[in-house]
């Protein structure tokens, strides 16, 4: 079955009432603190962890749990568990699996807050983070220590768009016991299956494409059979849980992912080609572009490109031209996050190395929303009016 029309079929969570089915097409929103048993001794079974069933609004209402199973069976991981953001999935992900005394090592190009977690909570419990280049690949022997438990992945990176060789990458930690983890965010499982290329552990900002409408915070880590018991426990013994009304948005917004996901790819894809033939464009990061440095890379291991990437400009430009280009645009809003329905703007600098292409430069992520592209490309050409404008009056 083509996994569109599996995701359409996914999660049903039928009912009776006058012993007559009753079975709305989407779930119904399951919302709750106590839950009331039947009598005494089943109370006293939950007191002592013998129940069975669910005990308290803590322990995953049927909301959370059909969404969670959704998205695992479409991940191909043993398990799944909803977080209240996707910072939150990667930051519990990290502290399940490390323990004082551990060293992980973590791609260069992570989601920033990613990187300020390892640096500044992580550490405090004597968990030492190496940053490894953002196109790693089998040279990822040459980081690892003796204590070395976890390599983070995040492929492409979110501002930069490098692609780890995910295969190489497992390979050499597998042999190590070393698990591996990737924020999927960007491909989503329907663009990249990281369980066949036997990473460890799949985490989505749920936020992004799979919600799509800019209106939820909510993360996910799907995890493998070898890993899952354990990361149950510590989701378990933290009684950490998601908000049925997020998880009930979440499954709804997986039911049309796969024509979302089409939608922006097809938009991005046709306004990043359009960029790289623009006389004001430097580099366009998109790693579904024969231009892009791992391009090979992604056509090995992805099945397609969603509507986020970058570009930068072929000059330096001052701050005041960079917003004078961002402040002209009408449809991209300004604003942090992706994969939601509207177009947005971001201009920033990252910390890359000294070697990298984008080292001191200031790079502009478009989110390709699902507006008509043709009407972007127009926007855009407005932005680069507006800076050539800017340029010309700053010269003279
Ligand atoms: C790649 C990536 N992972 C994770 C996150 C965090 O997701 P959330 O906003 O749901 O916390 C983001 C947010 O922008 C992201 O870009």
């Amino acid at each position: 079955m083509n996994e569109s029309t599996k995701l359409i079929n996914t999660a049903h969570c039928p009912d009776t009432i006058g012993g007559k089915p009753l079975n709305t097409v989407n779930p119904p929103l399951f919302q709750g603190s106590t839950v009331l048993f039947e009598c005494c001794e089943d109370m006293q079974r939950a007191q002592s962890g013998q129940y069975g069933g669910v005990t308290y609004g803590t322990d995953r209402l049927p909301t959370q749990r059909s969404f969670e199973d959704a998205l695992r069976d479409i991940e191909g991981g043993h398990l799944c568990r909803a977080f209240q953001s996707g910072i939150s999935a990667i930051t519990h992900t990290l502290m399940a699996f490390t323990r004082s005394g551990d060293h992980i090592l973590v791609c260069e190009n992570v989601y920033g807050p990613t990187a300020r977690f390892c640096d500044q909570v992580l550490s405090k419990f004597n968990v030492q983070s190496t940053y490894v280049p953002s196109a790693v690949g089998v040279d990822i022997v040459d980081f690892i220590r003796p204590e070395t438990r976890v390599v983070f992945l995040e492929s492409p990176g979110s501002n930069t768009f490098e692609i780890q060789d995910i295969p190489a990458v497992v390979e050499v930690a597998r042999s190590r016991g070393i698990l591996t983890v990737i924020d999927n965010t960007w491909a989503t499982p329907l663009y990249l299956k990281p369980f066949e290329l036997g990473v460890d552990v799949s985490i989505q900002s749920v936020t992004k494409y799979i919600c799509g409408h800019s209106d939820v915070l909510l993360g996910a880590v799907t995890v493998g059979e070898r890993w899952a018991e354990q990361f149950a426990r510590y989701y378990k013994t933290l009684e950490i849980f998601a908000a049925p009304g997020d998880c009930y948005l979440a499954l709804r917004g997986l039911k049309t992912l796969a024509v979302r996901l089409k939608r922006h790819e097809q938009s991005a894809l046709r306004i990043a080609q359009w960029l790289e033939t623009c006389d004001l464009v430097g580099r366009v990061m998109h790693p579904a572009l024969p231009s892009h440095p791992q391009h090979d890379l992604w056509r090995r291991d992805f099945s397609g490109s969603s509507g986020l990437f970058a570009f930068t400009f072929k000059e330096d430009w001052p701050q005041a031209r960079i917003a004078a280009f961002v402040d002209a645009l009408d449809l991209f809003g300004i604003g942090f996050s992706w994969g939601g329905f509207k177009s947005l703007v971001t201009a920033g600098q990252y910390r890359r190395p000294a070697g990298s292409p984008y080292a001191g430069k200031t790079v502009i992520r478009l989110n390709i929303g699902l507006e008509d592209p043709e009407d972007l490309i127009a926007d855009l050409k407005k932005g680069f009016a507006a800076a050539g404008a800017a340029g010309q009056s700053s010269s003279s």
